[in-house]
């Protein structure tokens, strides 16, 4: 059993999943390498004792990221901070030459997510990878596997989105991830738009231009004393897209929402084709639906209830629910597996699938902006 000896950088909501992912490695089988947290950073210390009273592979705390570069113990980095953070951050991980697990967006824009994609370039020996946990869900590694197989036929159209539904309380303290000098100026898209087109991205189709409408519904909201403050960033966001594909086109709608009436984390993807169309949402979340269609017959949709197995084999019995805390396992199994050295079962999302949602975005500001179709 290798040991891939971690710094985790951020101590809040995300890195809590990758500690508790950490925890219970024993739930994989067959992996010869697993993750050790031996050092947290964040600059709120009562965020790092959390992370000392629980994990007792630590043994280094600083509120200063840079001791976690230097230390030569360290052999990779999972960075979990606001986005304004990303590019410096990133790059200065790469630079050290430790391994990068980075959430998303991966930058709080093209600038800075190119500054991120320069730095991988002068340093190919560094593993670097974008957390995204949703396609391990079992019934979307099925439909992975259909679309290798190449089974839709000619597509007709794809939808795919990621909806939230607190921010309908107007009166919902603001925090960072409302706020554009923290968040960015891509608002929704940036906090939950890589989650939508990872998939998409990793089946290549790209989109050749984007008509995108943007809403800020919601303009203000309390801060921690109460007071009224801006809400400036965009809460919802639809992008219509058309992608060209095997001589032919089709359309694409991505949607990101942060107010989407009881979606509490609905991720979901639909493929309609003409042999066979195929959906999933997380609202459901072992429910597989397929259609598999051929001339003159029944057109009808197939449920299947999916069991526990993702792209890594678990202890978990076959007929066993799969949820969001199997995802980022099964994800941190994909990444640990590759940094090894091995191929993994299901790659990790990449940085160019990242920087190709930041040209997708970047676009639909503009199309907001002019009310135009914008080419990619
Ligand atoms: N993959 C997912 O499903 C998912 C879900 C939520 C958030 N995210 C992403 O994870 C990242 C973090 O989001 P979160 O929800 O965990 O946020 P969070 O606010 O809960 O945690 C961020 C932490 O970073 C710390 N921090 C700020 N500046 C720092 C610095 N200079 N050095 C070290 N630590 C610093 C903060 O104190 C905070 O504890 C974002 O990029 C976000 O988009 C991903």
């Amino acid at each position: 059993m290798k040991t891939l000896r971690f710094a985790l950088i951020g101590c809040g909501l995300m890195g809590r999943e990758f500690a508790s992912a950490a925890a219970r490695w024993l739930h994989l089988t067959n992996l010869d390498v697993r993750p050790e947290i031996i050092a947290v950073c964040d600059t709120n210390p009562a965020l790092m004792q959390w992370f000392q009273d629980r994990v007792p592979t630590v043994r280094f705390a600083s509120s200063n990221y840079q001791d976690m570069l230097e230390n030569p113990e360290i052999d990779a980095v999972y960075c979990a901070v606001p986005h304004n953070l990303h590019g410096q951050l990133y790059v200065d991980i790469i630079q050290a030459g430790k391994h990068l697990l980075g959430e998303k967006p991966f930058g709080i824009d093209a600038a800075a997510n190119a500054q991120i994609n320069a730095a991988i370039a002068a340093n190919p020996h560094v593993l670097v990878r974008c957390s995204s946990e949703f396609p391990f869900f079992p019934a979307a590694q099925k439909i992975v596997q259909f679309v290798q197989e190449k089974r839709f036929g000619r597509i007709l159209e794809v939808e795919a989105g990621f909806w939230h539904s607190s921010d309908l309380d107007a009166n919902k303290p603001i925090n960072w991830k409302r706020m554009v000098a923290i968040n960015g100026e891509y608002g929704v898209m940036g906090d939950l738009g890589f989650h939508v087109t990872h998939l998409p991205s990793r089946f290549g189709w790209l989109p050749r231009d984007v008509r995108a409408v943007l809403s800020n519904v919601v303009t203000q909201r309390p801060d921690a004393s109460g007071k009224l403050v801006p809400c400036e960033t965009w809460d919802n966001a639809s992008l219509l897209c058309a992608v060209e594909h095997n001589g032919y086109e089709f359309p694409m709608n991505l949607s990101m929402k942060r107010i989407a009436p009881s979606q509490t984390n609905t991720w979901f993807i639909r493929i309609y084709g003409t042999e066979f169309s195929a959906e999933f949402s997380t609202k459901y979340p072992k429910t597989l639906r397929t259609l598999p269609y051929s001339s003159g017959a029944a057109q009808a949709w197939h449920e299947l209830d999916t069991g526990s197995e993702s792209a890594y084999p678990s202890i978990t019995g076959g007929i066993f629910e799969f949820g969001f805390s199997d995802a980022i396992l099964q994800m941190w199994a994909a990444f640990c597996d590759e940094a090894s050295g091995s191929t993994p079962k299901f790659q990790c999302a990449t940085p160019s699938e990242a920087a190709f949602s930041h040209k997708l975005f970047t676009a639909a500001l503009e199309s907001q902006k002019n009310r135009r179709v914008v080419q990619l």
